[in-house]
Formats: C-alpha cells, structure tokens, sequence
C-alpha cells in the first residue's frame, strides 16, 4: 500500500509546534544488561553489531501510559500550549497497559482534558510515521486543529530475557509532538508515505497475545532477513519522498531514522550523502525504542538546537509487519 498525501490535500497542513519526551529513570549499560539478566553476551558484540551502549528500562510504577503522558506534557509546555487547545490523541505502540482502553484516552485523562478524542495505532517500529501520517490527514480534512501524536513503548515487557539475539537490542521510552493547523504551502509536513508487506510478517513478531491460547509473549525476530528488507525498503521509500517534493538528497538538513541499528542509519545516510553530523543518533543511548525512537531522537535535537525552525527533517522507519515508511517535514 502506499499513501501519497498529496491526493489528499483539502485542508491546511499540519505542522510541528512541540516536541517532548520521557525515558524511564533506570539506564543499563551493555555489561550491567548481561549481568542483570545473566546473558551470555559482550558489550564489544552488541556495539560492533548494533552501535547500541545503553538503554533505559522501566522499573516500578512507570508504564507507557505513565511515559506517555510525560512526553505530551513536555510537548504542550515546549508549545506553549494546554490540555485544553488539544483536540485528539494519537499514540503509536504495540506495548499498551491495556487492551483497552488505549493508551490514548488513559493519557487523555492523565492530562486532565474533558474534550476531543483518541485511539492507538499498530504498525510495530513505524509507528510513528503511520501516527502522523493519520494525524497529518485528520487536520488537513479539518476534522481537528490541534492533535498530539505519541510514540510509546514498553518493550521490556515483552522481550525473551532468555533470547540474547533480541533482547539486547531494545529499549523503553515515549516521544511526542503536538501538530497544528494552519501550515502554508511549502510548510510542515510536506509529505508521508506508507508501506507494509504482510507476506513478512514472520521475520519479525510478538508470539502471543491475550486473544491468543498460547498465552506465550516473547518477540521474535530473524534478524539477518529483517536488515536486508530495511537497506532495501528504507532506501525506496527516501527516494520515493525525495522525488515527491522534487528534491536531493543534499537538500535534507536532518535526517531523523528510526533508531534500530547504527549500520542501518549509517546506510541511509551514505545514500543520501548525509554527513554524520546532519543525523540524529539516538541508538548508541537508547537502543531500539520502536515507535518511541523516532520522537525521542527529534525531542533531542530540538532541544539541544541542532534542528531549527525552517529545517528541512527526513524521517524514515520500518518494523515488524513488514511496515515501513517517510516524512518529510519542514519545521
Ligand atoms: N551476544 C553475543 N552473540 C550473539 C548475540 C549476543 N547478544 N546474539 C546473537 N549472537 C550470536 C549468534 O548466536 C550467532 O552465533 P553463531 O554464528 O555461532 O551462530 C552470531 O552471534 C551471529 O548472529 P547473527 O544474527 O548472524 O548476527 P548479525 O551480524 O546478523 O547481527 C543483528 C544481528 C540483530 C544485530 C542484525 O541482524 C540486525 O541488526 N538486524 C536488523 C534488526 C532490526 O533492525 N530490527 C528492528 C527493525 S525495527
């Protein structure tokens, strides 16, 4: 499937007003993950192969709700904006606290709004990119103004902490921006593009659900297949948002990836001509966040002032289903 958004141009864009984030408060190095959880692994395996050093997991009374509500806040407080000016919520996860209610109406109330809507989205590591390509169409066919996007993953709690082929791979975290009418042409989200091939869907999967009888949860993944799917899909699906808007890749200012593997990012940069320091890396302290990795990488560069108001982002992710997809965005 893919989606041009340009076909759908009724309203005004959607842009970017605020970005937030939250990681939950314990942070596990390489060595102190393969102690914890008696793995029998190296930190020189695990950054030579990924890039990843560390990853924060949530502990106590955190949750992706919990994570999610935090993100927004940020988000809100870094527009300027409250509770009340916010007419939907929309969170991106595979790892809700509940079947339902989702994650968007529990964070909803955490924020104290009495007005607007929400729901989940499923599409495993593109998340993100599916969440604000809904949210870019439901503001540009005015159905809201205001709409707070959110990635948010808890993806401890579904790892195999027997399996050290995935388990070091993933971290937990929560991203947000909140989106607003009124884009001018040339502004905001230019572009989204879609993408899923449901043919592959056994390279990469959760084993189990509450629907399920075997009652097992573990992520699965055939690590090998799904890297070569990601050179070749992520590379199709930045062209294809390059020759949308009638750009090159020397045009991109920042490129934004999901944050799975430096290798990967790496590739994609190389491709575009990138230089490493135009690329918001995230996975070295992270590891993969899933549909959090994306918001929380822009969270940062945004905070830190490396992306500015006029920048031309690239985002680009693909997970499991096979899902993937782009976003091109002027901030
Ligand atoms: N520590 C030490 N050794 C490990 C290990 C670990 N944590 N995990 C696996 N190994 C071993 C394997 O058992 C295998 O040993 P063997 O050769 O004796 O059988 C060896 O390391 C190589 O495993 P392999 O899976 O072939 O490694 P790889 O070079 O393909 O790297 C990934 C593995 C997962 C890092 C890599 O395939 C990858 O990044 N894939 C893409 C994943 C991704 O992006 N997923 C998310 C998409 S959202």
């Amino acid at each position: 499937m893919a989606q041009d958004k340009q076909s759908q141009d009724k309203g005004t864009g959607a842009r970017l007003i605020g970005v937030g984030s939250a990681l939950p408060r314990r942070a596990f190095s390489n060595d102190e993950l393969a102690a914890e959880f008696n793995l029998d692994t190296s930190d020189e395996w695990i950054r030579t192969r990924t890039g990843i050093q560390q990853r924060h997991i949530v502990s106590g009374d955190e949750t992706a709700v919990s994570l999610a509500h935090m993100a927004a806040q940020r988000a809100l407080d870094h527009a300027g904006r409250t509770a009340e000016d916010v007419d939907a919520i929309i969170v991106a996860t595979s790892t809700p606290d509940q079947v339902f209610p989702s994650v968007a109406v529990r964070v909803q109330a955490a924020l104290g709004m009495e007005q607007g809507f929400g729901f989940d989205v499923s599409a495993a590591c593109s998340g993100f990119v599916y969440a604000l390509t809904v949210g870019d169409s439901m503001i540009r066919s005015g159905q809201a103004k205001r709409i707070m996007v959110i990635g948010v993953e808890v993806f401890s709690r579904l790892l195999d902490w027997e399996d050290r082929s995935t388990c070091v791979l993933f971290g937990d975290g929560a991203g947000a921006v909140l989106l607003e009418a009124g884009a001018g042409e040339g502004e905001g989200i230019l572009s989204t593009h879609l993408h899923a091939d449901g043919r592959l869907g056994d390279l990469l999967y959760v084993d189990g659900a509450v629907g399920c009888a075997s009652g097992k949860v573990a992520l699965k993944m055939h690590g090998r297949e799904v890297f070569r799917h990601a050179v070749v899909n992520l590379a199709a699906a930045v062209d294809e948002a390059l020759e949308t808007n009638g750009l090159k890749g020397t045009d991109i200012q920042w490129m934004v990836p999901h944050q799975a593997n430096l290798r990967i990012i790496d590739g994609m940069a190389k491709k575009l001509s990138l230089p490493s320091e135009r690329v918001v890396v995230t996975v070295d302290r992270h590891a993969n966040t899933s549909a959090a990795s994306i918001p929380l990488a822009l969270d940062e560069a945004v905070r830190d002032g490396r992306i500015k108001q006029g920048d031309l982002v690239l985002m680009e992710a693909l997970g499991g289903g096979l899902t993937w997809g782009s976003a091109l965005i002027r901030m």
